[in-house]
């Protein structure tokens, strides 16, 4: 049980008039319409250390009791993203031609995708993220997390944004079942592969399907 007293510290808030908010609120509206998940990169390095920032970016998430139960996983290492392509495309064959129905089969018919993922390779970057389901202290007992799913969602969606802004791209990758994820990267069993997200440059010929995405009167309902 803690007994230390809750240490409070005073917070700053950004000041800004309301044409001002409106302003950024709008401008970064317009800013984020303009990201799309790319299937197709550009072999162009991307330094380490933006990945870094943006992985810090992704752990200013709020998560639940603040555990922040995620680990990010970032992989250049050619080798790595080979064997990691390879199993996923195993995953995504499997999904392809047998476990998928054809409901979802017809759902991806705009997206054109199949199971092959040449860009798991030509991707600068592949970061995995992981759920941590507990955590362990350091004398390896477990520590409770809350929230886990929301949690590293949010991270998730931070680190797009962080990727988005850094003029790079990602596709959000799920290929199911992910657990070779966590035995390529000999990640302890209480993490749990949640995304792999490829992160790159786009490349000069990029093309993404063509969507629209719901207007607000559909997706919001306003009680005033
Ligand atoms: C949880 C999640 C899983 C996804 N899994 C895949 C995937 O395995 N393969 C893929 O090509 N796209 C995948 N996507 C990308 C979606 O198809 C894409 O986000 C959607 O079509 C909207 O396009 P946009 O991201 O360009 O706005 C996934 C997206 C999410 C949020």
């Amino acid at each position: 049980m803690r007994t230390e007293k809750p240490v409070f510290i005073p917070y700053t808030p950004t000041k800004l008039s309301e044409a001002q908010s409106l302003e950024r609120s709008k401008t970064y509206y317009e800013y984020m319409d303009k990201r799309r998940s790319l299937r197709m990169f550009s072999d162009r390095p991307v330094a380490k250390e933006i990945i870094q920032n943006i992985l810090r970016t992704a752990s200013t998430a709020p998560s639940g009791a603040h555990k922040q139960p995620w680990t990010f996983c970032a992989i250049s290492a050619p080798d790595l993203k080979h064997k990691i392509r390879h199993a996923a495309e195993k995953e995504e064959y499997e999904g392809y031609h047998r476990r998928m129905s054809e409901e979802w089969l017809n759902d991806l018919k705009p997206f054109d995708t199949d199971w092959q993922k040449p860009f798991l390779e030509v991707a600068p970057w592949l970061i995995v993220v992981f759920r941590k389901i507990y955590g362990l202290n350091e004398k390896g007992e477990k520590i409770n997390h809350y929230y886990v799913n929301e949690s590293v969602g949010l991270a998730a969606g931070f680190m797009l944004a962080a990727i988005h802004q850094a003029g790079l791209v990602a596709l959000t990758h799920t290929p199911s079942p992910m657990n070779f994820l966590g035995k390529l990267l000999n990640r302890p069993s209480h993490e749990k592969p949640f995304l792999l997200l490829p992160v790159g440059y786009a490349p000069e010929d990029a093309q993404v399907p063509l969507l629209t995405r719901k207007p607000l009167e559909e997706i919001s309902v306003f009680y005033e």
